[in-house]
């Protein structure tokens, strides 16, 4: 899983556990409760509060004086409010003549003022109103002013919850651009994986061209080709470089089409010039892939496959580590192919015969460091099995 994706995941598990924080915010943790007191002056910078006004007024007689009260009870805040109460103080000489819209008690001076169901809800941004005739000796003057409620929080009304639809637009923004990178991605694997099997059906096709020189080495470049990129795999190099050397040991032998059918077929032992001629092929090789500067190490694993990490190797006699690194690969490969495999003068090695070879031959013939990876593959059966069916 790539980092990005990784990222997504966490980001969705940062935003969910956000909304759920929000909807807990919303139905358990805040208080619900609260309660304000203030004198009679009209508050409406709080969120709830009631105005009053008179809306009638009589003076009976000398003794009485009424008036009707207006109440309005004001929900200004984002959220619907339930279970309210308004009590003020009633002067002992004043009396509730009719009360409208609002049940109410009277607890020694203080009227207790409640929805008529108790369960009444004033919606955010809304209000209620009711109204009193109180009759006294005077003129009433409220004193303070209690107001109770509960809030009802809903999810929508918190600040977090904007926060959090932002986040997940972004989310999707996000989540939109990994899948356009990823469909972008895969068309160039495949694409890539088109370019591989052109490069590997090309050179196939050349090296069917060889092999109808050489019909005894038929197969022989794609079991290189195959044990190499093995060996380089379990030496840890990377994707690239070991589809590079399957490349390179596919061509290995390339320069043999340069070589005369009458030397290249023959049976039997090759004189000291023949010899000679055969061993052009790399040197033929080297110089027919020199532009192939596409795949890196193409040119070198041709030229340098036959040398020797001891330097007695040719064409050029380099020795250890000045060996091209696909040359010293190509070289352990390709002599496990010719050893496994029956030649027109002796049939194949033994596998212990084989192993024998690879250890006397470890720092002269080839490197040690490659060489001991052969001899686990050839130990483990790996070897044979890459390259039975080729
Ligand atoms: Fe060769």
């Amino acid at each position: 899983m790539n980092k990005k994706v990784k990222l997504l995941i966490l980001a969705a598990i940062v935003i969910i556990f956000g909304f759920i924080l929000n909807f807990l915010l919303a139905s358990y943790i805040l208080p619900a409760d609260k309660t304000l007191t203030y004198n009679w002056e009209f508050p409406t910078n709080s969120a709830i509060y009631t105005t009053m006004f008179v809306s009638k007024e009589w003076d009976d007689s000398v003794d009485t004086v009424g008036a009707q009260y207006d109440w309005v009870i004001c929900n200004t805040t984002k959220n619907d409010v339930e279970k309210w109460t308004v009590s003020f103080e009633l002067p002992e000489d004043t009396y509730i003549d009719s009360i409208w819209n609002v049940d109410y008690r009277i607890v020694g001076t203080t009227v207790e003022l409640t929805p008529l169901n108790y369960d009444d809800v004033i919606k955010a941004g809304s209000d209620q109103t009711f109204g009193m005739i109180l009759i006294g000796k005077d003129e009433f003057v409220p004193g303070p002013v209690n107001i109770g409620y509960s809030v009802i929080y809903s999810a929508t009304s918190l600040p977090l919850f904007p926060i959090m639809c932002f986040l997940s637009f972004l989310w999707a923004l996000f989540f939109v651009q990994i899948l356009s990178e990823e469909r972008i991605r895969r068309q160039e694997r495949a694409r890539k994986q088109q370019d591989k099997e052109t490069i590997i059906q090309s050179m196939s096709t050349f090296i069917n061209f060889i092999d109808a020189k050489d019909p005894y080495t038929k197969g022989h470049s794609q079991r290189v080709a195959t044990i190499a990129s093995e060996l380089g795999k379990r030496m840890g190099l990377d994707s690239e470089i070991t589809s590079h050397l399957y490349y390179a040991g596919i061509l290995h032998d390339s320069g043999k089409i340069g070589i005369p059918d009458n030397i290249l077929k023959k049976v039997g032992i090759l004189s000291s010039d023949e010899y000679y001629v055969i061993q052009q092929h790399a040197i033929i090789g080297g110089h027919m892939l020199e532009g192939f500067t596409a795949i890196n190490g193409i040119r070198e694993a041709a030229m340098y496959h036959h040398e020797r990490y001891d330097g007695n190797g040719y064409p050029e006699g380099l020795k250890g580590d000045n060996i091209p690194l696909f040359g010293r690969i190509i070289c352990v490969a390709d002599t496990y192919d010719a050893m496994a495999r029956d030649r027109c003068y002796r049939k194949h090695l033994s596998k212990e015969k084989m192993l024998q070879e690879f250890k006397d031959n470890s720092g002269t013939q080839f490197d040690p460091d490659i060489v001991k990876i052969m001899i686990a593959m050839v130990e483990d059966g790996t070897a044979e099995k890459l390259t039975a069916k080729l």
